[in-house]
């Protein structure tokens, strides 16, 4: 697969032509608004990560991927060596700025790895390694997500509703998305699809943008609060649970936004198919169960008020905000990933693929 420089600019994160800075599609804004941000300190891609001006899983490891090479480029180190004790700095503190997607961690540690590996050349030449690997983690997602998307598609017929989670769609990744991907590819090759879409409370990634992304693209989409997941599954019109994932544990459990796990356990109750969709740079084999992976807890205040004239509860009241949740492996139906269709029993068969 060739990936033009057109392909990687189409995307909600990527470099400027000069390459100097990254510019990012301010997810925050949509659907109201387009605005584009410019990121190049590390203070200032933190930020974007944290308060999810960049987000959803594959775009924050993209993401990362380029912070790192800019940061090496604007750094002013003398020898490689400082260069790269400067970038494992700067490098865990972006780590800490989300806990659970792991490929926040796998993008910053693949780009570590590779200026370790030049550690006695010159500061410009690991700058320039820098960003050939950062061009390769974002050219090797669009090729990521346009396999899983093609796996995806052979899991569902022509007219099936499919119903999601959150948004796993191009802005969270590059080009078609992982959960959304099925069904933009699709749409290109005259195959129709009727998503339902959670709006995702608190952060409401499906109604900003899962419903804005698929509305744009033609896509047949319904909007629903997630609480009636029940009724449209009970109704008869979803054949598929389609969703991303943050970060698959080697036995298969898998955390993912918040009420994903309730999608679940109800698609299980109605006997439909259940999903995950997500590159193999989402497994993490050194994870060995859902109970080890750290789940983000976000302000209060995204639940409370951020969304309405006034607050809607009294300050005082306490208040959980996990921005994730575990799906047990139990309730998935299959994992398909950019290496293929995985199904129980999940231990054995990601260890095979993960070794491919
Ligand atoms: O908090 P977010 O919006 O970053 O959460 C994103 C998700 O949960 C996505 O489903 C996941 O990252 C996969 S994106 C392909």
């Amino acid at each position: 697969m060739s990936v033009t420089r057109k392909d990687m600019d189409e995307c909600s994160v990527h470099l400027t032509p000069d390459d100097l800075a990254v510019e990012i599609l301010d997810q925050r804004a949509l659907p109201n608004r387009t605005e584009y941000m410019l990121l190049e300190t590390a203070q200032e891609f933190y930020d974007a990560i944290r308060t999810l001006a960049v987000r959803g899983a594959p775009a924050i490891g993209i993401c990362a991927g380029y912070a790192m090479y800019v940061l090496a480029l604007r750094s002013g180190a003398k020898t490689g060596s400082e260069l790269i004790a400067l970038l494992e700095k700067d490098g865990e503190y972006l780590i800490s700025s989300r806990p659970t997607a792991v490929n926040l961690a796998w993008a910053v540690r693949r780009m570590l790895e590779r200026a370790r590996s030049l550690e006695n050349e010159s500061p410009e030449a690991v700058t320039k390694a820098l960003l050939e690997e950062s061009k390769a983690i974002h050219a090797e997602d669009i090729g990521m997500c346009t396999r899983i998307s093609e796996y995806g598609l052979t899991l569902v017929r022509p007219g099936d509703g499919i119903l999601t989670h959150c948004n796993a769609g191009p802005l969270a990744t590059s080009k078609y998305g992982t959960a959304i991907g099925p069904v933009l590819l699709g749409k290109e090759r005259g195959i129709d699809f009727k998503v339902f879409s959670d709006e995702t409370r608190p952060l409401l990634q499906g109604a900003r943008l899962t419903s804005y992304e698929l509305q744009k693209a033609g896509v047949d989409v319904t909007l629903i609060c997630d609480n009636m997941a029940s009724i449209v599954m009970k109704n008869g019109w979803v054949q598929a649970c389609f969703v991303g994932c943050d970060r698959v544990a080697a036995n298969g459990d898998f955390a993912n936004k918040i009420g994903t796990s309730g999608v679940a356990i109800l698609a299980k109750h109605y006997g439909i198919p259940f999903y995950t969709l997500g590159p193999c740079s989402t497994i993490d084999m050194n994870c060995p169960t859902g109970a080890d992976i750290k789940i983000e807890e976000r302000d209060p205040e995204e639940v409370k008020s951020l969304w309405y004239e006034k607050p809607m509860a009294l300050p005082e009241v306490k208040c959980y905000n996990p921005a994730f949740d575990v799906t047990d492996h139990s309730l998935v139906t299959a994992i398909v990933t950019d290496r293929g269709i995985v199904y129980p029993p999940f231990d054995e068969n990601l260890k095979k693929i993960m070794e491919k």
